[in-house]
């Protein structure tokens, strides 16, 4: 099998106190274990909940996310007898703690006090406290008291012997980012007054020529608050930024005070970087603040083949830590209690899941939570440890899992290999979700999935990049959705084209700059050159209208978008056969310097995406790899050698070539030449 070295594998040397924090403290192998709430359990069963957790094979929890209330029980009065109780049983059972700032639920005692923290909704509506998030991250009361309680979590247990690392607040940017209160009307002029020299370059940057929207004083600009129609596009990205902006000021203010007191402990904060769980945060911006990237992931229990999200998820998470180790903070051994239908895990998903996620860059597998509540809102979520206790198939699964990442400690600190580069950006994600676009088809994110599960079927391991970053190891760079782009990322593509590498755009990219303003001249503006054409006028489909495409090995189908491409350089592919565009270019090629740029000019569907990315990839010099459908094929590389993943997802017995021989680690067996992996199982391989 041939996995190209396409980037620098080499582990980071340990260096500087930041590269030092890199990792959970005095974790000697992956992390396994979860989110762990004693506090709604009488202490009795905090020894029994010890020895489960040894029986289990679990070495580190994540506990105090939600106890403020019970920790500091009115201003300035704390309790933290328990905690000293629980750290202490803990470090004694030999288990890691991963400590949280409880700064995601303040105590009822600081609403009765600050009730201008609530957030307000876009309508004006004011929500309550009762539930959990329920914070106006411009509220200077709840960013003093946030800091406060941090600071005394950090000078009580900032050298506690079991303290594996910090655990800031959790989840920014759900169930609320943003608040619409005056405070943060203000706070946001702020920010405006160091994105923008003076008046004027927002007035320009805005377009409030538009509609007579001109701005002559800054107190006059407000939030996008709820308008009678379409607001300012370009408001309403700038406060985006701003939202994502103001939550990160807020982590890093509290991660601070971790640093400073607790030296040597990396501090993270859980991100939700699969695109249907949080939107709201610019993860490349969050990756380079937190000493180690962490994630939480959810399934979506009926979504077919929901395994290709997961491993997108895990994907983008290790980009978002520049490629090095990453940690998955949070998944579920079975059912959540959100959705609409919480299906079960089938035997074996828990495991894959897991597995899936360490061979795609996690150093550990955690989950929500270690004990099923008995009261709450959370009552009906899966556990490691169920209602149904011990005698039950989940605990039987989490136990044999604990033993399996066990066996793979020898893995942690190695980096993904991949194949292949896929650019996303949240801030043009924000920017083509914002009203009135040409089709209400157009889905950035909807793109992203359909080109990353092509690629995935295809057996490449990608890694996801910011538009403007350096993309020169990679033979093949995708596109799928990048509607804004800057000038820097056009440069970039064109750069990376020119010497030599292979490019492919779907529509509706390179349209607006950094303001949502159209770039001058012809569609699309910052990829004309690169692609060798222009888009005279887009032709939205009406709904449920396919149309088809003729070109080598016959036609493609698509469907929701079409577009008058007219050729300037480039050499037509496919072919649009019917539709608005007939006779149009639909798909093309542009030779360019040393390399290519391919431009996708409709949806195709899930046949045709695959036939156009095939020559794509022949175009790189990419290899097919002949793999069994739904096998999951993913490399490490280490100071210790190479690790081979395997994840049969499918109902068939599966074998594949390995490169050379070596021993299976969840078997212990030696292999070599081929690998037998189990209908539904999984096999790592060290090589
Ligand atoms: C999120 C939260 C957890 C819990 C789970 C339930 O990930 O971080 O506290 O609510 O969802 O799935």
């Amino acid at each position: 099998m041939d996995h190209p070295l396409t980037r620098d594998t080499t582990p980071a040397v340990a260096a500087g106190p930041a590269e030092r924090r890199r990792r959970p403290v005095g974790l000697p192998a992956l992390a396994y274990g979860g989110d762990y709430n004693p506090e709604q359990w009488p202490e009795e069963v905090w020894e029994e909940d010890v020895r489960l957790m040894r029986e289990a094979g679990v070495t580190m929890v994540s506990v105090g996310i939600f106890s403020w209330a019970l920790l500091e029980t009115a201003p300035g009065e704390y309790d933290f007898g328990w905690l000293d109780r629980l750290l202490d049983l803990l470090h004694a059972g030999g288990i890691r703690v991963d400590l949280g700032t409880p700064t995601v639920v303040p105590p009822a005692w600081f609403y009765r006090r600050h009730p201008e923290a609530l957030p307000v909704t876009r309508e004006g509506v004011r929500l309550e406290a009762g539930s959990r998030g329920a914070i106006c991250h411009s509220s200077p009361a709840y960013q003093d008291a946030a800091a406060a309680i941090t600071e005394q979590l950090a000078r009580r247990y900032g050298d506690h012997p079991a303290l594996a690392m910090w655990h800031v607040h959790n989840e920014y940017g759900v169930p609320v980012s943003a608040c619409y209160c005056d405070t943060s009307a203000e706070h946001f002029r702020r920010w405006l007054r160091r994105r923008y020299t003076d008046l004027d370059e927002l007035n320009e940057a805005w377009g409030t020529a538009f509609w007579g929207q001109r701005y002559g004083a800054w107190e006059e600009i407000r939030p996008p608050r709820l308008t009678p129609t379409a607001g300012n596009p370009a408001q309403q990205l700038d406060w985006a930024r701003f939202t994502s902006d103001a939550l990160l000021d807020n982590f890093r203010r509290e991660r601070d005070v971790l640093h400073r007191l607790s030296p040597g402990i990396p501090v993270t904060t859980n991100f939700m970087t699969a695109l249907s769980q949080c939107e709201s945060l610019d993860y490349w911006a969050w990756g380079r603040e937190v000493d180690i990237v962490a994630n939480d992931h959810y399934l979506v229990a009926e979504a077919p083949r929901n395994h290709i999200n997961l491993a997108m998820s895990a994907d983008l998470t290790r980009s978002v830590a520049g490629g090095r180790p990453w940690l998955l903070l949070e998944h579920s051994t079975g059912a959540v209690n959100w959705q609409p239908r919480n299906l079960p895990k089938q035997p074996g998903e828990m495991a894959r899941n897991s597995l899936t996620h360490i061979a795609r860059g996690s150093d550990g597998a955690m989950f929500f939570q270690w004990r099923a509540s008995r009261y709450g809102a959370e009552k009906f979520h899966s556990a490691m440890l169920p209602h149904a206790g011990t005698d039950s198939r989940i605990w039987r699964e989490v136990v044999a899992l604990g033993a399996s990442v066990g066996a793979l400690g020898s893995v942690r600190d190695s980096r993904v290999v991949s194949d292949a580069a896929v650019l996303w950006d949240w801030q043009s994600w924000w920017a083509q979700k914002l009203e009135w676009r040409p089709s209400v088809e157009l889905d950035a994110r909807a793109q992203a999935d359909a080109w990353y599960a092509a690629a995935w079927d295809r057996h490449l391991t990608v890694d996801f990049a910011h538009p403007e970053a350096d993309l020169s190891g990679y033979p093949l760079v995708l596109v799928p959705a990048l509607y804004l782009m800057t000038g820097a990322a056009s440069r970039n593509l064109r750069r990376y084209v020119e010497t030599g590498g292979t490019l492919a755009v779907g529509h509706f990219s390179g349209i607006v700059d950094e303001h949502d303003t159209v770039h001058p001249g012809p569609y699309p503006g910052a990829l004309r050159d690169v692609l060798g054409l222009t888009v005279e006028e887009f032709a939205p489909l009406p709904a449920g209208r396919g149309i088809r495409l003729t070109g080598p090995g016959g036609d493609l189908t698509a469907a929701s978008w079409s577009e008058f491409v007219v050729a300037r350089g480039a050499d037509p592919q496919w072919t649009y056969a019917d539709g608005p565009t007939a006779g149009h270019p639909a798909v093309t090629r542009h030779a360019l310097g040393g390399g290519s740029a391919w431009y996708v000019s409709t949806r195709l569907d899930e046949a045709g995406l695959d036939a156009v990315l095939g020559r794509v990839c022949a175009d790189a010099g990419l290899p097919e790899r002949a793999l069994p459908r739904d096998v999951e094929v993913v490399e490490r590389v280490g100071e210790l050698g190479r690790y081979l993943f395997a994840v049969n997802h499918s109902g068939t017995d599966a074998r594949i070539p390995l490169p050379g021989d070596g021993m299976e680690l969840l078997t212990g067996l030696l292999v070599g030449g081929v690998l037998d992996v189990p209908a539904g199982g999984v096999r790592v391989v060290h090589l």
